[in-house]
């Protein structure tokens, strides 16, 4: 494949079923704002499913919540909200006629996602009900260099045709969340707009409001046209329909001119750092702001550095150079440095569209290990968002008779439990009750993260002020959801959901929930060690105050450990951990019957419903659940916790694992097929590839069949990152802070090369089916440790050193 084509996501045709997926695809940002990649001169009605355009703005951590009735019932939801349009730019022809992409004859289209640049280039050629053909090449850029501009530029050439058109330009603030249809009966009006108004010669802006939570925005546009170097400034006249303002600027062309259009916007919200008049902000922006082409410049100038430490080059049989790059471009465009003062942290759904209504939830523990060997200070930051969240997990905690911080299965802004109560099954239209918020294993998600980005960070500055205090109430919560049985002689967690969300209670039963989740169960083991580890090589100075602020005492620290050694693992039989407690109990099901009659089974819980029955009865999974423990633990440390709980653990367990439930997952969540192909990917290496190049294409192709269309899985995305970046090249950090590297390439990939940031310093690996070639690029210190698994060898390499190894031998 040529290298160009390596960078770029390209289109030949255009095709109205596929629009929405791409716009998804294709979208833009920058890690404070991102706007979806519909076309600027779409008709737009916000009507998802029959409209095949839906422009989407949405800026990162805020929110809104509305009030809706749905199924006869009152329900609250709390939603990232979809801005005013500011793409908005088409034109009318001299009739009064506007054009539009749907009603021409298009003779030439091509589109291209230019990832090396970030923009989106789209040009076609086409000819209307007139005979009149035209061209139009049409670039966006969501600034990367000043997280606050965006511009949209055009060259419309009349090929064989003259006569006044006019061009429309403005901001269109009509515009709802209408993204999903599964919503469509919740309430999407979350804006009110202020004020909107023409400023300078060529400026418009838009002043709009979210109705709960108030956050002000303002957008201001600049628009120039120029004909043949000449500037058309006469005859501009404002336009307002409800709340799209725009100004028409008429425009007389002639056969074979090219009109340039160049459009330039600045938006500021009310939670910004140094503002104050949102107005003048913005509008002062656009007009201090240089030329569309500088401002391009800088924004190529800014991704250049961030794929100069990002990228990852693979030589491999599937075309997955390109593929890992889309995940690596997406993924920064959420998590930026834009995003390093912000109050945000990674939606499920990127900033891409409005599925489970922009809220994260535990993707972060896919997304934070990839960012670590990036760019750590983003894990950082995003950590505190949590953080800053705890008052409100303290509250639910106690709310629900727990002690500590209990964090939300979905959050958005302050921290509330957002899950939905009712959700719609949309292959039986019926709203059925939800009892995924009872994942509380997102506390261990976050335990985790604050664990693993300290291991590879060593900021002892952020677990001073942030780090040890979540997780030492993370340990307190889950300490408090242990109880202890009698008859086991052990302790057990009820009551809770697992990973998988097909399972969220036992049949026939009307009470949610399930009792000791394996995974839930383990890791709250894991967690409790690590926490004890945590409070004895803190400061002292550190501990005392967190005892104090915590109310920590040694009988609390005396019960972790006990749960340490005493957490209850359910068993099948020989070595099988069962998902949860009854879980041999339920009925096998006749999973080739279920796929001759519906094909695709991703979604096994919407079939089984629908037909009146549910996953509840059945050993089915919807995503990784008790494999999870082998995706995020190391064998030794698997040991050494089945060790001190008083099991016995042999690494064939693992296989055992595997196989049985991978006979009995689905994949219906993008992630689980990452979980699986982490796992074998050193035993089963023939389906660890095959799943992980079906995790590769889940968006590109949109492989569930339309839920690209509402948003990228991000979670996804990261984590095909991850696999490469981690468990190809087997890079982990041990106890002592020396970074191993232990690669194993899959038969598919000839050659890997990536940087890694660690401790402050730069490694540069490069992988081939038999070396290892590694070079201490550049950092704060002038060496770096370095292990060899295979020759269980630490090297120390100084600042321009490099080594080879021949990692076969
Ligand atoms: C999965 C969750 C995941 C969510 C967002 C769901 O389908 O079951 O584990 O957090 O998608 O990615």
């Amino acid at each position: 494949m040529p290298e160009n084509q390596d960078w770029q996501i390209a289109y030949d045709h255009y095709d109205p079923k596929q629009q929405h997926l791409r716009e998804s695809l294709c979208t833009l940002g920058n890690g404070y704002f991102a706007s979806r990649g519909a076309f600027e001169f779409a008709e737009v009605s916000y009507d998802f499913k029959n409209n095949p355009h839906y422009p989407g703005t949405y800026l990162a951590g805020i929110f809104n919540k509305l009030k809706s009735t749905v199924a006869d019932r009152e329900i609250e939801n709390e939603s990232i909200v979809n801005w005013p349009n500011w793409l908005y730019l088409t034109f009318e022809y001299a009739d009064g006629s506007l054009f539009s992409l749907d009603e021409v004859e298009i003779l030439t289209f091509h589109q291209q996602l230019n990832l090396r640049e970030g923009q989106l280039k789209t040009d076609f050629t086409f000819r209307d009900d007139q005979g009149r053909e035209s061209k139009l090449a049409s670039v966006r850029a969501v600034s990367m260099a000043d997280r606050h501009l965006a511009v949209l530029e055009w060259e419309l050439k009349a090929i064989n045709w003259s006569g006044e058109i006019t061009i429309l330009s403005g901001i269109d603030g009509n515009v709802k969340n209408k993204g999903v249809p599964r919503y469509d009966d919740l309430n999407g009006d979350h804006l009110e707009i202020i004020e909107q108004g023409a400023y300078d010669e060529e400026g418009l802006y838009m002043h709009s409001c979210t109705s709960y939570s108030e956050v002000n925005v303002v957008q201001a546009i600049r628009t120039e046209v120029v004909l043949e170097n000449e500037s058309i400034s006469f005859d501009r006249q404002v336009k307002e329909k409800d709340h799209l303002i725009m100004y028409r600027i008429p425009v007389n062309i002639k056969r074979g001119q090219t009109l340039k259009v160049s459009k330039v916007m600045a938006i500021f919200t009310s939670k910004d750092a140094g503002v104050g008049n949102l107005i003048v902000d913005a509008q002062r922006k656009v007009s201090d702001s240089p030329s569309v082409k500088d401002i391009q410049t800088s924004h190529c100038i800014a991704w250049k550095a961030l794929w100069n430490r990002s990228d990852i080059k693979v030589k491999a049989s599937n075309g997955m150079q390109v593929l890992l790059r889309l995940h690596i471009f997406h993924l920064l465009q959420v998590a930026s440095p834009n995003t390093l003062d912000l109050d945000v942290s990674v939606p499920s759904r990127g900033l891409h569209g409005e599925a489970y209504r922009g809220n994260l939830m535990w993707d972060e523990l896919y997304i934070f290990p990839v960012i670590n060997y990036m760019k750590p200070s983003i894990t950082q930051n995003m950590l505190k968002y949590r953080f800053y969240r705890m008052g409100e997990a303290r509250r639910a905690a106690r709310s629900h008779h727990y002690k500590g911080a209990m964090f939300p299965w979905q959050s958005g802004s302050n921290g509330q439990e957002n899950a939905q109560e009712i959700h719609l099954n949309p292959e039986s239209g019926r709203w059925i009750p939800d009892d995924t918020h009872l994942q509380r294993h997102v506390n261990v998600a976050i335990a985790f993260n604050i664990r693993s980005y300290f291991k590879i960070t060593n900021d002892q500055i952020f677990m001073e002020d942030y780090g040890a205090e979540m997780m030492f109430s993370i340990t307190q919560f889950l300490a408090s959801l242990a109880t202890y049985n009698d008859e086991k002689k052990r302790y057990e967690i009820k009551h809770v959901v697992g990973p998988d969300e097909y399972h969220t209670s036992y049949p026939d039963s009307d009470e949610p929930g399930l009792n000791n989740n394996a995974y839930t169960n383990i890791m709250v083991a894991w967690v409790m060690k690590q926490a004890l580890k945590m409070h004895d090589t803190l400061p002292r100075f550190i501990i005392e105050n967190l005892d104090k602020k915590l109310s920590l005492t040694s009988d609390n620290l005396a019960y972790w450990k006990e749960l340490s050694e005493k957490m209850y693992i359910p068993f099948i039989e020989d070595g099988i951990i069962e998902q949860f407690e009854g879980y041999s109990e339920l009925k096998e099901l006749d999973w080739e019957a279920y796929r001759n009659k519906y094909g695709n089974i991703q979604r096994l819980d919407r079939i089984l419903e629908s037909e009146g029955d549910t996953p509840n009865r059945y050993k089915v999974s919807k995503q990784a659940d008790v494999l999870m423990l082998f995706y995020l633990l190391t064998v030794d440390e698997l040991q050494d916790i089945f060790n001190t709980l008083g099991y016995s653990f042999t690494p064939d367990l693992i296989i055992k694992n595997i196989v049985y439930y991978e006979e009995r997952t689905s994949h219906g969540s993008t992630l689980s097929r990452l979980v699986h192909s982490w796992v074998m990917a050193r035993a089963h290496r023939k389906l660890s590839w095959k799943l992980f190049e079906e995790a590769l294409k889940s968006d590109v192709e949109d492989i569930q069949g339309g839920t690209t269309t509402e948003g990228i899985h991000l979670g996804a995305m990261a984590g095909t990152i991850d696999m490469v970046q981690r468990a190809y090249t087997g890079a982990y950090v041990d106890e002592n802070g020396v970074l191993w590297l232990d690669p194993s390439l899959p038969h598919e990939i000839n050659f890997l090369s990536l940087t890694l940031r660690y401790r402050g310093q730069c490694l540069y690996v490069q992988i081939t089916k038999s070396e290892l070639y590694l070079r201490h690029e550049e950092g704060w210190k002038d060496h770096i440790c370095i292990g060899l698994k295979q020759k269980d060898k630490v090297h120390s390499l100084s600042i321009g050193e490099s080594v080879n190894f021949d990692y076969k031998n």
